[in-house]
């Protein structure tokens, strides 16, 4: 019977699936596999269900020689080096389409939150300032008829492009890979990386990670948009540079912002944007409904299954 490692316990929907096809064995601590315990792990399997915090590179590989296939618990797939797994023979797939929505409602959740100013008004409340309702008290930003710009329009962006449609937003977007897309009707319009800059009010990020897009929003960029515009990023830290983030939100460069993924996961608390009132930050949840993670772990599962047993699978990445 071919091994499978899972790097963190996921659904039993998942783990049913692998139920009597494959032996696995699972990690189920807290936070992620430590590294020297998952080189071990994965000295004698043919195929481990890595997570995002599981760092696929030549040392993985290197302990790993029967490995024929990683399959990853997540869309984005930055945690794997696919060209290094492809020059191994090493099958990389991944979960999308399942978490789209779950993700798009968190961005979407975000740019409200962020716009609204939902958790400083909170921290008001609960820290007894409420004396009396007044006129000018946590004052927020409208959404209507006000200009989203999506930078990536993959499924996610589309998921968000529609929720923003029934708040009477007008939609942009641009693409990092390429572009410019043929447009038709009057629904979203693709723009140039200027002109998406320096036309959002929201502006909101669904590219994946990788060399073209690490660092695409710096301090330059950051000063190019609006001065009270609400940055939103659902997808990986390093597609903004946080620290000109926390510098821009202070002085007010832009207005709020709205995150779920950073540099660093978990964040220290020691992080300097902890101690801003104009941004909201999440821990990592795009994809955190039961639906979505149930979906996720079937997929995974059925990928690793299709490889090892010698079929394409359903989601191939290389
Ligand atoms: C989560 O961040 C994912 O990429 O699935
Ligand atoms: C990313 O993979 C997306 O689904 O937009």
């Amino acid at each position: 019977m071919n091994k499978v490692y899972v790097c963190h316990k996921i659904p039993e929907a998942g783990l049913n699936l692998l139920n009597g096809k494959v032996e696995y064995r699972c990690w189920d601590g807290d936070g992620p596999v430590p590294r020297d315990l998952l080189l071990k792990e994965i000295s004698d399997v043919d195929g481990v269900i890595t997570m995002l915090t599981e760092k696929v590179d030549s040392e993985f590989f290197d302990n790993a020689p029967n490995v024929k296939v990683v399959s990853n618990y997540a869309v984005g797939y930055n945690n794997v080096d696919v060209e290094e797994a492809t020059s191994r023979g090493v099958k990389i797939t991944n979960t999308p389409g399942v978490l789209t929505e779950a993700t798009a409602d968190i961005a979407f959740g975000l740019l409200v939150a962020a716009s609204r100013r939902f958790t400083e008004a909170e921290r008001y409340l609960r820290s007894g300032k409420w004396t009396c309702w007044h006129p000018t008290m946590l004052l927020g930003r409208e959404i209507f008829g006000k200009t989203l710009g999506l930078i990536g329009f993959g499924r996610i962006g589309k998921a968000v492009a529609r929720r923003a449609s029934g708040f009477g937003m007008k939609v942009i977007y641009h693409t990092p890979s390429g572009g410019p897309a043929t447009d038709q009707g009057d629904g979203p319009r693709w723009v140039s990386f200027e002109e998406i800059l320096e036309k959002s009010d929201y502006l909101s990020l669904h590219c994946p990670l990788n060399d073209r897009t690490r660092g695409l929003i710096g301090k330059k960029e950051l000063e190019r948009m609006k001065p009270d515009a609400v940055l939103v990023n659902t997808s990986r830290g390093p597609v903004v540079d946080q620290t000109s983030l926390y510098e821009s939100l202070r002085d007010g460069v832009i207005g709020a912002a709205g995150l779920d993924v950073y540099d660093e996961e978990p964040i220290s608390l020691e992080d300097p944007l902890l101690s801003l009132e104009n941004v909201v930050m999440l821990p990592h949840i795009g994809s955190a409904t039961r639906e979505a993670r149930d979906a996720m772990a079937t997929m995974a599962a059925s990928n690793m299954l299709d490889v090892l047993e010698g079929k394409e699978p359903r989601n191939p990445v290389n």
